[in-house]
């Protein structure tokens, strides 16, 4: 049978972007591919990107869309989570089984489906897959590190390391292999602080504990000199680990285009004047804030980066999503010092080309929430970090940003002008020189890991046999 993947991404941008960037690599391979986008992702991709143009290349690729059971004006943001969760339990979940048991996607492209490849938390797909006898290959977009605490879930609570409500948060957590020596309490997922496990993610980590062993494949976004040490316990438990990252350099590489290039999945529509203005700024002065497409922030958070960015005296260019901050405020209730120096030294913008942005040389410190795309991105292009994570794998991502490849510095559980001011200087003057040489360090595994004959390069040639096997 020719082979016929079908993706079905988690219906947000970190996911999206990079599932998206895995249908193109296996576009290129000869494989035909549908992706299965929730219809409000479909609206956004199609209103700020030029992805059908795209894709129209492609004649063996296809979009279909489901509904994520959320009104259209739904703000689908970071604390309204549990509502998305109910929504794509109670709609998305059993429409995609009929979909599934239907037969629906090789009716319309003329070809079964061959091998799913859906988002790792999606535990119904496996039961689905399994019932219907298709091959399942789970893509996790989270990191290794914080999906090794999710497989360790079972582990930590039987060891009653978790759940803990929030107090002492530097007790050592000595269930997860690997990491004894430097994990704590706080670099767990944020879900694990809670006072019982009855709560819906946790829920869900339990069943994605179960589930992913299950599937005949996972993939996931890193290369391996970044995460070998997790990999080599991950795959006792899940041995057929296709690790094909950085995916946006793979597949710049593979369609030949500028490494500084933007193959973009914006679900929100890009400022590219930030990247003009960024032309006007001193080389490696710019510190770069943004907290991706889900987390949100209180006011008075949101002024407390601001004062400590205007306070460090760096440039700064800083996307401020809408609805990412949780609040109103005046203009009028800003000071004078703050709006001049803003007017000054910053650069403010809804959404911006991430990936140009962090290839800019002015950019000398990205400020994130440490999703694993941003941090990724921010490897690759040898910027060190300050981590200010939120919640999913965040915490233990910016655990290992600073203790584990020391490519920055974690300012986790605090938000404070003082804090954020201190952490700039560090990094862009006191310790600049100790974070850029490990940072391009690992850039440069990056680089050779997706160059001919590479890991990630040799992983994604396996990953195409063995779908073009599953087939058979
Ligand atoms: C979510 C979770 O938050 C994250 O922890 C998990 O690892 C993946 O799923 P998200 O919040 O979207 O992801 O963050 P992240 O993974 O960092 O992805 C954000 C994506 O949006 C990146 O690819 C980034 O390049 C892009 N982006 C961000 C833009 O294109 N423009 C921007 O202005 C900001």
């Amino acid at each position: 049978m020719p082979p016929h993947v079908l993706i079905f991404p988690l219906s947000m941008q970190g996911p999206v972007n990079c599932m998206l960037k895995l249908a193109e690599l296996l576009c290129l391979s000869g494989i035909s591919v549908t992706v299965l986008n929730t219809d409000h992702i479909q609206r956004s991709l199609i209103l700020h990107t030029d992805v059908l143009s795209r894709f129209s290349r492609y004649t063996n690729f296809r979009f279909e869309t489901i509904s994520d059971g959320l009104p259209d004006d739904h703000p689908r943001s970071g604390d309204r989570f549990l509502e998305i969760l109910e929504g794509f339990r109670t709609v998305t979940e059993p429409v995609f089984r009929e979909m599934m048991v239907s037969g629906c996607f090789s009716s319309k492209s003329g070809f079964p489906v061959t091998v799913i490849i859906p988002d790792g938390s999606f535990s119904f797909a496996l039961d689905v897959a399994e019932e219907i006898e298709i091959p399942l290959i789970y893509f996790e977009t989270v990191s290794p590190c914080a999906l090794w605490t999710y497989l360790c879930l079972p582990k930590l609570i039987q060891a009653g390391e978790v759940p803990f409500n929030g107090n002492d948060l530097d007790m050592p957590v000595k269930s997860v292999p690997g990491t004894e020596t430097f994990l704590r309490r706080r670099d767990l997922p944020s879900f694990y602080r809670c006072d019982d496990l009855v709560n819906p993610v946790i829920h869900i980590i339990m069943n994605e504990a179960q589930h992913v062993p299950r599937a005949q494949g996972l993939i996931i976004n890193t290369f391996e000199a970044l995460d070998s040490p997790i990999l080599v316990h991950m795959r006792n438990l899940c041995p057929n680990i296709y690790s094909i990252g950085p995916l946006h350099t793979l597949l710049k590489s593979r369609l030949q285009i500028a490494h500084k290039s933007n193959v973009s999945n914006s679900l929100w529509e890009e400022n590219r004047a930030c990247l003009s203005w960024l032309d006007t700024q001193p080389e490696k002065s710019v510190v770069y804030v943004s907290i991706g497409s889900m987390a949100t922030m209180t006011l008075n958070q949101f002024f407390e980066i601001w004062h400590g960015l205007v306070n460090s005296g760096q440039p700064f260019l800083w996307v401020k999503r809408p609805g990412s901050v949780v609040g109103e405020y005046d203009d009028g209730e800003v000071s004078k010092h703050l709006m001049d120096e803003t007017k000054e030294r910053g650069f403010m913008a809804t959404w911006v080309p991430q990936e140009e942005v962090l290839a800019h040389s002015a950019i000398g410190v990205f400020l994130t929430h440490s999703g694993w795309n941003s941090t990724i991105e921010s490897i690759v292009e040898r910027v060190p970090m300050i981590c200010w994570p939120h919640n999913v794998d965040q915490q233990v991502n910016s655990r290992f940003v600073s203790e584990v490849w020391k490519i920055g510095i974690d300012i986790k559980d605090s938000c404070d002008r003082v804090i954020i001011e201190k952490a700039v200087k560090d990094v862009i003057f006191q310790r600049k020189n100790e974070f850029i040489s490990s940072v391009k360090a690992m850039a440069e595994y990056s680089v050779q890991s997706v160059a001919e004959g590479g890991s990630s390069y040799k992983n994604l040639i396996k990953l195409v046999e063995d779908i073009k096997s599953m087939g058979n």
